[in-house]
């Protein structure tokens, strides 16, 4: 007998098939016993029905505890009434294995027990379904990226350097000298981007962040762009392109999550181009006259995030930071040395910061001394400084976080369910 995945059932009405999954509920009434089966892909409605008391299968169906494995058999009739549309009469039940005292009940739990069975959580529909919605993400930004001709390129995750500053630095041993875990792959990237005028990597970065909030992570994933001759203005236009692309794939492809999710479409179907843009400097004064207490060279927080992105209902571009609280690679203005050529788009909903970026130094002597200035290194950068010897160019790039801009997608308050495994400040297990 076939064996065919839940999410594919509807192309065997009234056939005999096989489903391979585990009991997520079941109840009966009357003559008819249900068993909600879950499969990875879907829950399915599978149905023992008995015109007398009896029935072989019951004995079985009695045995069956939340999370058993088992495997059924039976005809597919599609039906209005059954979540999905289509059921199955069931003829037979093989049981894999009983579960025993599954921990996590219909009932709530609180947070810190699910972190401790995130390992188990992960079977539960609303984690199903954000992580269901992580896959169609990551999948759209590969498609967009591939599909304007940007090469991958996969930079190295053990680094000799830092890139966003020494403070947030994992630290390890690799044989007689020290390496430390990538924050970003934009260094090796502007290298790669050189070679192959547009390109993109897309993986693991870590932050050792002493943050404890719901934005944090110690370990996501970005994705980067970095082109070649590009200026502030395009990687702005880059990024609501990307964003929207983002937006549209999942309101398409995955209805039935953000169903789940009870999220309100509403807010995503609006957003369109162009994006407000406003200075950091004009930031400061809106958020002034909102009341806050932040001064000119502060770096934004979260609650300053909140009310900037609470000025649209798309997401704001922020440009033109001081350059002290930025990265050491950022282009000055032309007009006021002081400030950068940076970008950070700020999502909306509160949710605040998604992506950061912007033009980077291609003057040698520049980039020379601002490595000075931020006391890095100079022996570990010298192949960046070769990009500057060596046909210099303009570039820009920037890194959209996968796991922020999936908490803002989904409207799931924390960011620790939006990864499988979430790396915390203080957990690191399952
Ligand atoms: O603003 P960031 O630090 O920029 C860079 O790393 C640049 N080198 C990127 C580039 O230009 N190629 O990080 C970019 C994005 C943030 O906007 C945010 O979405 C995400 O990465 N991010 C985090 N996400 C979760 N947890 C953290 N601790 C994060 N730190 C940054
Ligand atoms: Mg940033």
């Amino acid at each position: 007998m076939k064996w065919v995945y839940i999410e594919d059932i509807a192309n065997y009405k009234d056939q005999q098939i096989e489903i391979r999954g585990w009991l997520y509920n079941k109840r009966s009434s009357g003559k008819v016993r249900f068993l909600l089966i879950r499969d990875g892909t879907g829950i399915l409605q599978a149905t023992i029905f008995s015109p007398t008391k009896d029935h072989p299968l019951f004995e079985k169906f009695d045995k069956l505890t939340q999370e058993s494995s088992l495997i059924v058999r039976g005809l597919v009739r599609q039906d209005k009434r059954a979540p999905g549309g289509y059921e199955l009469n069931i003829e037979d039940i093989k049981i894999l294995q009983i579960s025993e005292d599954y921990p996590i009940t219909p009932k709530a739990h609180g947070v810190p027990f699910l972190m401790e069975h995130r390992h188990l959580w992960l079977r539960s529909q609303k984690q199903h379904a954000i992580l269901q919605i992580r896959a169609e993400l990551i999948k759209a930004i590969r498609d967009f990226f591939d599909g304007r001709g940007f090469r991958l390129m996969d930079t190295p995750i053990l680094t000799p350097s830092a890139c966003e500053g020494t403070t947030t630095l994992f630290e390890t041993e690799y044989f007689e000298q020290k390496a430390y875990l990538s924050q970003s792959g934009q260094l090796y990237n502007e290298a790669t981007a050189m070679a192959f005028g547009k390109v993109y990597c897309f993986g693991p970065t870590f932050r050792a962040e002493k943050s404890k909030t719901r934005r944090h992570l110690i370990e996501f994933w970005m994705v980067e762009p970095e082109i070649a001759f590009a200026t502030l203005d395009d990687v702005i236009e880059l990024s609501q392109d990307l964003i929207l692309f983002i937006i549209q794939r999942i309101l398409t492809k995955r209805k039935k999550e953000l169903n789940i999710l009870e999220r309100n479409t509403k807010p995503l179907e609006k957003i369109k181009k162009p994006f407000p843009r406003i200075t950091y400097e004009e930031a400061i004064k809106k958020l002034q006259e909102k009341g806050s207490s932040i001064k000119w060279g502060d770096d934004f927080g979260a609650p300053e995030e909140t009310l900037i992105s609470e000025l649209s209902d798309n997401p704001v571009c922020i440009t033109h930071f001081p350059a002290q609280i930025k990265a050491f690679y950022m282009q000055p203005a032309p007009e006021r040395a002081d400030l950068v050529l940076g970008v950070d788009v700020l999502a909306p909903e509160g949710y605040g910061e998604i992506i950061g970026g912007g033009q980077r130094i291609h003057d040698l002597n520049l980039i020379e001394q601002r490595i000075k200035e931020y006391k890095l290194p100079r022996k570990d950068y010298q192949w960046y400084l070769d990009l500057r010897k060596y046909g210099s160019v303009p570039h820009a790039g920037f890194g959209l976080g996968v796991e922020r801009t999936l908490a803002w997608v989904c409207k799931i308050r924390h960011i620790r369910e939006t990864i499988p495994f979430p790396r915390l400040l203080y957990r690191i297990y399952p």
